[in-house]
């Protein structure tokens, strides 16, 4: 037998439970399906645990898109202080950490758990570690085969992320329905991930492994100003992973270490106040002792101070904060928090999510064409676009 619902939601992830919640609590019968057994795994892991589950300066600018309009709409329906109400009416305590970035102040699994105690105050029902095995658009509606079921929705939301951390049960799902129904895809790639290096530059930074230091990256027009981390694979931290989502293949970073300090004016002050130091001692106040030799051995500058002209000082501090270098490439869609590109928000609507041209059939979160920067923007558009497409169901 046939069981019908006016809505089914695929993906119980953060987009897929919140607009099921959102759905069902607006009257509708919601049906939500996963392939895999636990729901929201994603936010379960996310913010080292804790969840950075939004960001109270999130905004348009704050996303890459097609169409950087786009995610207007539906970020100004459903805002920050939207999602830090419903966090507070579930008695979850939350901190901001830095940059407007919320966090549970225990678990992510806070987060988990009240998104589906939301969706069972709605009614929501659920189907989780189920495949769909066939999708077909039906008079009325459309049809879903599950293994032992068939199942029959006047809509059809489409929540199934993007492809990263494929390990996690990440698949392009969502781009094979959108293919399947005529809807475009733009080119996806890996975003907010770490980028390697070619081998030689990675074996010299091998002894620097582990370092983290405040620095300014800027690739083109583009800077993010925040922690850089020097690992065994090539850079990673958080200023690395906001940069990666705007850099592409063959593109050139530049580095600024300590962007609030003037390490050339360390260096001639030093020079003037204490001639016999090496330049090393001068910047270990500063840097990490490790990271000052490698720079100060690079540039050949391992004499004392005032046997070092003070052209070589300035060479010696640009090399520090004006270190250019390609990356090789990026840890790819295996580290990735998140996947740029996907559905074409030209062919949808942006109130609503709905695809202009096949009524019914609505895609949310990231599978859609608007990526976040890292700091809880990814999770605020997940609720936003899950929240506006649930308005319309
Ligand atoms: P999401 O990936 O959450 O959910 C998709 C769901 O669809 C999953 O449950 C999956 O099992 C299911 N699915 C996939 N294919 C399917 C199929 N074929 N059939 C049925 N079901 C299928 N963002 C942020 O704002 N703050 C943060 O702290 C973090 N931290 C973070 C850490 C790590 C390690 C990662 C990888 C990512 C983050 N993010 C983040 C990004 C954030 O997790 C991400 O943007 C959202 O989870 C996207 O929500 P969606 O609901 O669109 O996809």
């Amino acid at each position: 037998m046939m069981k019908q619902f006016d809505v089914v939601v695929i993906g119980a992830g953060a987009a897929g439970l919140m607009c099921a919640a959102r759905a069902g609590k607006h009257g509708r019968r919601v049906l939500l399906i996963d392939h895999a057994k636990a729901p929201g795994e994603k936010i379960r892991i996310s913010g080292g645990g804790r969840c950075n589950f939004t960001n109270i300066h999130a905004g348009p600018g704050n996303y890459l898109s097609g169409n950087p309009h786009f995610a207007k709409s539906a970020l100004s329906r459903y805002r920050p202080s939207d999602f830090i109400a419903l966090v507070e009416r579930h008695g979850i305590a939350w901190h901001e950490k830095t940059l407007g970035q919320l966090f549970c102040d225990g678990s992510a699994k806070q987060i988990v758990a009240m998104l589906i105690e939301e969706c069972a105050a709605g009614g929501v029902e659920n189907r989780f570690g189920t495949p769909v095995t066939g999708l077909e658009r039906q008079e009325g509606g459309f049809r879903i085969d599950l293994e032992e079921e068939t199942i029959r929705a006047a809509a059809l939301v489409i929540a199934t992320g993007g492809k990263s951390i494929p390990k996690m049960g990440a698949t392009g799902f969502a781009y094979d329905v959108a293919a399947k129904f005529g809807v475009p895809v733009t080119e996806t790639r890996a975003g907010l991930v770490p980028f390697t290096l070619d081998p030689a530059l990675q074996a010299s930074l091998q002894p620097l492994s582990g370092i983290g230091i405040a620095s300014e990256i800027r690739c083109g027009k583009t800077r993010f100003r925040e922690a850089m981390l020097i690992t065994h694979r090539g850079l990673s931290g958080p200023a690395v992973l906001q940069i990666s989502s705007f850099w592409q293949p063959g593109d050139e970073i530049a580095v600024a270490m300590l962007p609030e300090t003037d390490l050339a004016a360390v260096l001639i002050d030093a020079k003037r106040e204490n001639g016999r130091q090496a330049a090393v001692t001068a910047l270990s106040t500063h840097l990490p002792k490790r990271l000052a030799q490698y720079f100060a051995e690079k540039a050949g500058a391992e004499k004392a101070l005032a046997d070092t002209p003070d052209k070589a000082l300035h060479r010696l501090a640009a090399s520090i904060q004006d270190w250019r270098l390609k990356p090789a490439g990026t840890e790819g869609y295996r580290t990735a928090e998140v996947t740029l590109g996907g559905v074409d928000t030209n062919a949808l609507s942006s109130k609503t999510m709905e695809a202009k041209d096949v009524p019914g059939l609505f895609f949310i979160g990231e599978c859609v064409d608007v990526t976040g920067w890292l700091g809880g923007y990814n999770f605020q558009w997940a609720w936003a676009s899950g929240d506006a497409a649930a308005e319309a169901l």
